[in-house]
């Protein structure tokens, strides 16, 4: 039990902690014959946000109970990668050093140039840029660098594992236990998973895919195998591409709703449940809860690229 020690009581003991603030839960007006409401856990921490906080939370609290000597963090992600941003964040707010093992050495000369890079630097994380060849199989990577830091930490890629399903229940409380659905945006698997598993019987989990990966399914069964997801394809022509019509539903929903959404996981997500909403999938008065799970500080590389495609540009509020 120390590992998960009764809610409320780790927070005077482990370094990350539970965050005071009430995480709002706000009515998106959608038309139709539903409800649908966003849970705003992207203003868990403004920089650790929305559901990289709750699944770093016992992979480092963990970590830490070990009393490791100069501990360190290690992590892999892309060159637009909100986990690695997190990632360097908390390093920074708990005064840890980390390495980013980064996905393209081409970036190894550049990557000042970028916004999520950047500030990973600034954040004091030290860098690896590895070939995309390379990067592809983290098995020999990352037996590689835990024979060269036997004592740090190596996060996997995305932060998905067993403990960042563990912490993902704190997305969960007694408010979201009176919706009908619960539907967050999927990458790795590992923010579905938890929610699955912590949700109620009476639940419906809904996970939107923004990968085009046949994977991701069989990763959250192992991961939760006790409850099931219902999923639905949410990439719009694969991870990281940006449509224009998503551009103009971002920017309609900043406009409408005041909530800042990106364009890789969130934004994705929300105009697909406006869709689904509009075909009438939902039965009559069903409850729905959508989780913002941040990613917001992908605007500035995805505005980088739209901006030298000559595109509109996503409007930061
Ligand atoms: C903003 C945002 N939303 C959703 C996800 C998807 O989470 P997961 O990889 O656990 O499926 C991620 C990735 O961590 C993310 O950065």
């Amino acid at each position: 039990m120390k590992r998960f020690p009764a809610f409320g009581k780790f927070s005077e003991i482990y370094p990350m902690k539970l965050p005071e603030i009430h995480i709002p839960i706000i009515e998106i007006p959608a038309g139709g014959k539903v409800r649908l409401f966003m849970k705003r856990e992207d203003l868990v921490h403004p920089e650790i946000s929305g559901n990289k906080y709750w699944k770093l939370f016992y992979n480092i609290n963990h970590y830490l109970d070990s009393q490791p000597q100069e501990p360190l963090i290690i992590t892999f992600g892309g060159a637009y990668s909100n986990h690695i941003s997190a990632v360097a964040a908390l390093g920074k707010n708990l005064g840890i050093r980390t390495l980013g093992i980064i996905r393209g050495d081409e970036l190894s000369d550049r990557w000042m140039y970028n916004p999520t890079l950047h500030f990973a630097h600034c954040c004091g994380m030290d860098f690896r840029f590895v070939s995309r060849t390379a990067y592809r199989d983290k098995t020999p990577l990352t037996l590689q660098l835990k024979n060269e830091f036997p004592n740090a930490l190596v996060v996997p890629e995305g932060g998905t594992n067993l403990l960042a399903v563990e912490g993902v229940r704190h997305m969960l409380n007694e408010e979201t236990k009176s919706f009908d659905y619960l539907c967050t945006a999927v990458g790795t698997g590992g923010t579905v998973a938890g929610i699955s598993k912590f949700s109620n019987e009476n639940q419906k989990v809904m996970g939107f895919k923004v990968v085009d990966d046949q994977s991701v399914e069989k990763r959250v069964s192992q991961l939760s195998p006790i409850r099931k997801v219902e999923f639905m394809e949410a990439h719009f022509g694969g991870y990281g591409k940006i449509t224009d019509e998503n551009v103009r539903f971002i920017n309609g929903f900043s406009e409408s709703f005041g909530i800042p959404l990106d364009p890789v996981y969130t934004g994705k997500m929300m105009q697909k449940i406006f869709e689904l909403i509009d075909q009438g999938f939902f039965p009559e008065n069903s409850r729905i809860l959508a989780f913002h799970t941040g990613g917001l500080q992908g605007i500035d590389g995805a505005n980088t690229l739209l901006a030298k495609q000559h595109r509109t540009l996503i409007e930061k509020i």
